[in-house]
């Protein structure tokens, strides 16, 4: 990196956090309605710093739902264009009561930054965005040509932003697509992500009685939804963890034998993960699978909440008369969610019990993807993250989703290199959630080397 670039980081150093925190005060959290205001408060903040570092024809894309933030770069002729790709999106930081501090209160403690998408995905999308002010506010220019597409729905599953991006603008035309949301495999071991699992979201409405019922005069007469709605959940999945869903796992295309020799060689320690991230007494899934197959290369489904009935402190005896559940499968490569959901919602009514009705709704889904590691764009971003890190690059695929990578694979032909920062414990959906300073600092000099890579 050029001495005037580096320099320019580490005297701005303590401004770009201070900026981050303000970013990070805005509670955008793209699920909740009443946060539809500070979701466009973030749109505009990430349009005015844009601008302002000298980005150009900066703009927001309306959508149905939140808008995008767009801004291009194009000076350089013969050179590749880059596609910038981030959200600005937050998940809902309950449960409050767990956060050491408040999650739009953005607080520094041992190194890190707490708040709610501080990695997820507000601190990298700043880290790329001073990451282009550093090379522009130095050097009066980028190494290549850059376009940024900011999106503010990833949480919930970025329906604007794929119908955007399936009609072909000539605004995104570009060669690669650079996204950072990922995380590093360990601290100090930089990492790039090759594949991500897909997604269905789904919710099993099921409703009996016609109304509430006094669950002592109609308790042994009336069918109870949540009852049923066990009784289904639990015919999903057996108890080895394997789903039970008739042809689920027909398409899959599994890892290759080079694949999974090389996560063999991570440094992986199944026992500190179990004790430290996940915490539980044992970990669970499907035997003969090691955590990393389990969790990069094979199908889930998960239930994330039942709402419906009492809630309350205290008891009510009621037999509520809906209820419901909130169900989601990865997906892996090979795995289509059009097809995936059929046959789920077909297998779910064919186990409902008797005495209620049963009605299935998909609420998003996004493509799994695999990316083939050998183009020059992921050459580049290896040499870029040895010059910062002064570390080889492992690749890895992660449990997650980010619904847009598949799309700018399959709409626009982009390869995507996945270049993140986060690190397995950064509680991402948590309380807690945090972006290590360091690592917010080293990726800013990495996307900073990887323009200059780039450049070829
Ligand atoms: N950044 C994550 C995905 C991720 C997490 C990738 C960890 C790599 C490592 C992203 O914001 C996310 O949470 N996606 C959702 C997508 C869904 C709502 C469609 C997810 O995976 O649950
Ligand atoms: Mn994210
Ligand atoms: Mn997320």
């Amino acid at each position: 990196m050029s001495s005037f670039v580096l320099e320019y980081v580490r005297q701005n150093q303590p401004r770009f956090l201070d900026e981050l925190k303000a970013f990070l005060r805005i509670p955008s959290i793209s699920t909740l309605p009443e946060h539809n205001a500070d979701c466009r408060s973030a749109a505009e903040m990430l349009a005015s710093e844009l601008s302002r570092i000298g980005m150009q024809n900066v703009r927001l894309i309306e959508t149905q739902g939140h808008p995008m933030v767009y801004a291009d770069w194009l000076h350089q002729e013969g050179r590749p264009t880059a596609l910038f790709y981030g959200h600005y999106d937050v998940q809902p930081p309950d449960p409050l009561d767990e956060w050491l501090t408040p999650p739009f209160e953005p607080t520094e403690r041992n190194g890190n930054i707490y708040a709610r998408g501080a990695v997820d995905d507000k601190g990298q999308v700043w880290a790329q965005i001073k990451a282009l002010e550093s090379h522009l506010a130095s050097t009066g220019s980028l190494p290549i040509n850059v376009r940024v597409l900011l999106e503010g729905e990833e949480e919930v599953g970025g329906e604007g932003i794929e119908s955007y991006v399936s009609s072909k603008p000539a605004q995104l035309k570009a060669d690669f697509a650079l996204i950072s949301d990922t995380e590093l495999f360990a601290p100090g071991l930089p990492t790039l992500c090759v594949g991500l699992r897909g997604m269905i979201y789904t919710e099993i409405s099921v409703r009996g009685a016609r109304t509430d019922l006094h669950s002592g005069m109609y308790g042994g007469a009336a069918p109870n939804p949540f009852i049923a709605l066990a009784q289904i959940i639990a015919r999903l999945k057996d108890e080895q963890g394997h789903i039970l869903i008739p042809g689920f796992y027909d398409d899959m295309i599994p890892p290759t034998p080079e694949e999974l020799a090389a996560w063999k060689s991570l440094p992986f320690d199944e026992e500190h993960y179990r004790a430290t991230e996940v915490g539980s007494p044992k970990l669970v899934g499907e035997p003969g699978y090691s955590v990393l197959e389990r969790t990069w290369a094979r199908p889930t489904l998960d239930v994330h909440g039942m709402p419906g009935g009492f809630i309350g402190a205290g008891a009510k005896t009621v037999i509520p008369a809906k209820a419901t559940a909130k169900v989601s499968m990865r997906l892996v490569p090979g795995m289509t969610p059009e097809k995936s959901f059929h046959q789920f919602e077909s297998f779910v009514k064919q186990i409902a019990p008797a005495g209620v009705e049963v009605d299935v709704q998909l609420i998003h889904a996004g493509n799994p993807c695999i990316l083939p590691p050998d183009n020059p764009y992921i050459r580049a971003a290896t040499r870029a993250l040895r010059r910062v890190w002064g570390r080889d690059t492992v690749f890895i695929r992660s449990g997650g989703s980010i619904p847009i990578v598949g799309d700018f694979a399959n709409y626009l032909g982009l390869p995507s290199v996945m270049m993140g920062f986060g690190l397995p414990d950064d509680n991402l959906h948590a309380p807690n959630e945090k972006f290590n300073l360091k690592n917010f600092e080293l990726g800013i000099e990495s996307l900073i080397c990887f323009l200059e890579e780039a450049a070829g």
